[in-house]
This record gives structure tokens, sequence and C-alpha cells, in this order.
């Protein structure tokens, strides 16, 4: 019997909780072992619920029990959520986590101190809640050199996008919606400033190369300029419009960016509506790989945490490799991307469009006092450029 103990009595630790125990005949037969938790670590009291009998207040209990084998860190935020992680990993206790900020900003570290202590930190419900892609990368892709990786990693906003397109919704009134659906982070800032897809993107690109992505280093757009005029002019191109997270390698260089694009049904991604994330993996032998499923929620994301648990189990005693070293992989500026722009401007001086931009594909019967237009390929300082001088831009959105 693995015993493990969960840290956070939250969304997704009354969730881990409920995966082990409803579907504890299932682990037992395919881990040929039980899996108890022994303790759930949590400031607060639940009277009547099931974990009042395993709950505890101090955290000292925990790590003294040398029984108790794997943490589910569910505690999300830095801290203390760092010093207890660290506290674990030093005991030679494993811990599977859904943190995605404490896996961002100190997972080489914590891999570091899993090694030396001959324990794991594995992080599967960090990025895309539910849906397997650490693992992937981790061991399914990693005879592969990675070409690029595209993502939908925020549920919230991908919801927001697709009402917006199939209703006809303002932003605000679907955000909203979101909010009440519990999608949204605590603050929405995250999600819709694109923040919370870019520590997910960086995450991704550092276990793709094994070196660390800073996700400062990594241009960041949200969604709160897309109004339901650029779905009318993505509608007459027969697109729609996705915020996609993005890393790219190109040469010896690496692109990163978190901005809305505009994409055709051509594009896998295309069809992944409302709350769903998916990741679209290019690899340079096996091609592409996509991986889709719901990117939060309480089960989803709790599942993949026992995923982690399952894993440290099949391990016990050892440590499980993840190659992701301190050494910091430099992202290259943004300028040299190569891409098509959709754009908005308050003209509708062709004869100016075309000065600047040159030749272009014009969108019509769209609105009055404006234009919008699909630019030829040019790199994203060329598009600056280019957009400085016209002066009356109104809007612009990537191309995938
Ligand atoms: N707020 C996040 C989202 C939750 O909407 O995807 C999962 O990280």
């Amino acid at each position: 019997m693995i015993k493990v103990a969960i840290w956070g009595y939250g969304t997704v630790g009354s969730g881990v909780f409920e995966v082990l125990r409803k579907n504890s005949a299932v682990i037992e037969n395919k881990l040929g072992d039980t899996i108890e938790v022994k303790y759930v670590l949590d400031l607060r009291d639940f009277e009547d619920d099931p974990v009042k009998e395993v709950l505890v207040h101090d955290v000292e209990e925990i790590l003294s029990d040398p029984e108790v084998a794997v943490i589910c860190e569910t505690m999300g935020g830095e801290n203390p959520a760092y010093t207890f992680t660290k506290r674990a990993l030093e005991s030679g206790k494993s811990v599977c986590t859904s943190n995605k900020e404490l896996v961002e900003k100190h997972g080489p570290e914590l891999l570091q101190i899993a090694k030396a202590h001959n324990c794991s930190y594995l992080f599967e419900a960090s990025v895309g809640g539910g849906i397997p892609i650490i693992r992937p990368l981790r061991t399914s892709l990693a005879q592969e050199e990675i070409q690029s990786i595209t993502g939908i990693l925020n549920g919230t906003t991908n919801y927001i996008l697709t009402k917006m397109e199939t209703e006809g919704l303002a932003f605000e009134s679907v955000l909203k919606r979101a909010q009440e659906k519990g999608y949204a982070e605590k603050n929405p800032d995250a999600d819709i400033l694109g923040f919370d897809a870019c520590r997910k993107i960086a995450i991704l690109t550092s276990l793709a190369y094994g070196k660390n992505v800073n996700y400062t280093d990594i241009l960041t757009e949200g969604i709160t300029a897309i109004t339901n005029k650029d779905f009318a002019y993505a509608r007459k191109l027969g697109a729609t419009i996705k915020l996609f997270a993005k890393s790219v390698k190109k040469g010896e260089k690496y692109y990163a960016l978190v901005a809305p694009f505009l994409v055709k049904p051509e594009n896998p991604l295309y069809a992944v509506n409302g709350v769903y994330n998916a990741i679209l993996v290019n690899g340079n032998m096996g091609g592409e790989t996509m991986y889709y499923g719901k990117g939060a929620g309480k089960l989803a994301t709790a599942s993949a945490v026992v995923s982690d648990v399952l894993d440290c189990a099949r391990h016990f005693g050892k440590h499980l490799n993840v190659k992701w070293d301190e050494e910091k992989l430099e992202i290259s500026p943004i300028d040299g991307a190569v891409r098509k722009f959709f754009v908005r401007a308050s003209t509708t001086d062709m004869a100016q469009v075309e000065a600047v931009f040159g030749e272009v594909e014009l969108i019509t019967g769209v609105a009055d006092n404006e234009c919008g237009f699909v630019t030829a390929e040019m790199t994203e300082a060329e598009y600056r450029e280019k957009a400085a001088k016209m002066g009356n831009i109104i809007g612009m959105i990537r191309v995938d």
C-alpha cells in the first residue's frame, strides 16, 4: 500500500481525494497495489465531509511521518507551497503538483532536489488540466527534435472567444459567465491578458528543449482588444480567432509568443471550442501529434495529479528523471518571425494601404469608414514599421 497526503482541500485537492476514493478499484487493478490517503492538509474544517477523518492542520504531522511516500500539492501559489515542497523532497517524499506558478518559477531547482534525494517531482496537471502533455513530452516524444508547439492553453479565453463567435456576445458579458462557471483564475487578468497561457508555454518549451525558459521573455498579448467586428472579418475569410501560445525552433533560434491568431479550418486547432484546450506538437521525425481535453476543472485536473501519483507508485524508490536544467534557453526577439497579418485601418483609401503594404487581400462588406485586409508574409519588424507609417491602424491579428 502506498500512503499519500494531499496539501490543500480546494477545488483540485478535493478532486484528488474524490478520484482516489471513487476509482480505488480501478487503480488497484491497474497498479496491483492500493493507494491510501493518510492525510489531507488544510487550515479549514470540513464538518460534513468524509475528509474530516484524515484532515490535519499542521504540515509537520505529514513531513515527520515516514509512511507518507507521495504528496499531492494542490495548494496553488508560490508560498508556502515552495517551502513545503522543498522540505518534502528533501525528506525523500515525491511531490505531484497542479501548481503551475511554482513549477514555472522553481521547476529546475525542485527537480534537482528530487534527484538528489531519490524521489520525484511531477507536474502533469500544471499545464492543460486533464490533458496528458507533460508525460508525452518527457517520454513518448523524447526521441524527437521538437520543431514547434502550438497550444490553446487557457480554457477561460477559449470559452470567451467561442461564445463571442457563436453567440455574437460581447467580451465583458462572456467573461462574467466564465467566472460564474469557475473557469477563470481568481484574478481573471491572468487569463484574459494571456499570462496564464504564457506560464504554460514556458513550461512546455522548457521541457521540449531541457533548458529554462523565463516567461518574461515571451511576448504576451491577451484577448481584451478582440471585438465582434474582428469575428465578422474572420468569418469573411472562413476563419476564426484563437488565443495561441506558441514556441518555434527555427535553425538554432527559438521564438515564443502568446497572442490571438486568425485560424483557418485546415488547422486542427480550429475545432477546439469552449473550455477545451489542445496542444499541437510538431516533431522532426514523427510529424504532428495533438493532445486534446479539458484544460481546467476539478476532476480533469485531479485526474492528472493522480496519474503522477501512479507513476511514482510504479517506480517506488526511484527518481523519475525530468530534463529541465537551470541553464537559460535564449528566446529570440519576435522581430525576425515571419507571417501574414490581418489588419484593420480607419481608412477606405486602398491606394494608401497598397502604397505602404504592397499587394494585400482586401476584406469587404464588414464596416463603413474602415478597411480590413491580410498582408503578404513579412517579419514582425517589417509589419511594425509599415503600421507606424500608416498611422491609422485600428487593430492587428496575426495569421497562422
Ligand atoms: N484559468 C485557467 C484556464 C485554469 O482558464 O485555463 C487552468 O489553468
